[in-house]
């Protein structure tokens, strides 16, 4: 894996897997976008949200991608396939919320965030989280231009430094500045009852939201 992907695949065509297609598309990337099934089911929601997200069968889609957008509801996660996403950089956008995901046992052991254990279950490929702490509409609404005074920051987090820039570069052409943490385990002060969960924040008040906190 080198260089800034240039085909991105989006596993999960609820609600935030289309809206990430439609930004990734209209930041010039090549997008294909897959559900559990069949494409056809897919075909006529991605075509009003993510317009140009080429609907495919998971594996199919995953073939040749850059870069594997995981947007899957969590509770799913322990019947996903692990060598789907084999050698892949997969980026998990997902969050553990028992009040949403039921007691999910796989997820409940809180020395770890809910992306150490995906990165775990998905030992062949190269785990980086992002995009989970803001809503699916705001994805959409919040991208700003780079230096733009409103622009809103993103975290990013993972263990692969390469891996990492190359999702901070796909989160700055989409619109947001990304930040940096110290590491997937870090992953988890980006999570529910973290402290930029659903804050929008500019990229100075975030570092030093998440800087904090990665001190305590
Ligand atoms: N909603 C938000 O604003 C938001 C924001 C940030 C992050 N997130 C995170 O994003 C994830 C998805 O949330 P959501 O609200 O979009 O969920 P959702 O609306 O329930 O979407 C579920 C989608 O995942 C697909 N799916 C399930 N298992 C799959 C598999 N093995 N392979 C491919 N696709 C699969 C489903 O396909 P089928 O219909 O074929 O089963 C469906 O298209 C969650 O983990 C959530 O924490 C959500």
């Amino acid at each position: 894996m080198s260089g800034e992907p240039v085909k991105i695949t989006v596993l999960g065509a609820g609600h935030v897997g289309p809206v990430i297609a439609r930004v990734a598309i209209e930041a010039g990337y090549e997008v294909s976008i897959a559900a559990s099934g069949d494409p056809e089911k897919i075909a006529l929601i991605t075509g009003v949200l993510a317009p140009g997200a080429a609907p495919q069968w998971a594996a199919d889609a995953v073939r040749g991608a850059d870069l594997v957008v995981l947007a899957i509801p969590l509770h799913r996660f322990a019947a996903f396939d692990p060598a789907l996403v084999a050698g892949r950089l997969v980026v998990d956008t997902m969050n553990y919320w028992p009040p949403v995901d039921g007691v999910q046992p796989m997820f409940e052991d809180r020395r770890y965030g809910s992306s150490e254990i995906v990165a775990r279950r998905l030992a062949g490929a190269t785990v980086v989280k992002t995009f989970n702490h803001l809503g699916y509409h705001e994805l959409d609404a919040d991208r700003r231009p780079p230096g733009a005074p409103d622009r809103r920051a993103l975290g990013v987090a993972g263990d692969d430094a390469d891996a990492v820039a190359r999702v901070a570069a796909v989160i700055e052409r989409i619109g947001y500045d990304a930040v940096r943490l110290a590491g997937l385990r870090s992953g988890r002060l980006l999570g529910p009852g973290g402290p930029v969960f659903g804050a929008a924040l500019g990229r100075a008040d975030f570092e030093q939201a998440v800087r904090t906190a990665e001190a305590a």
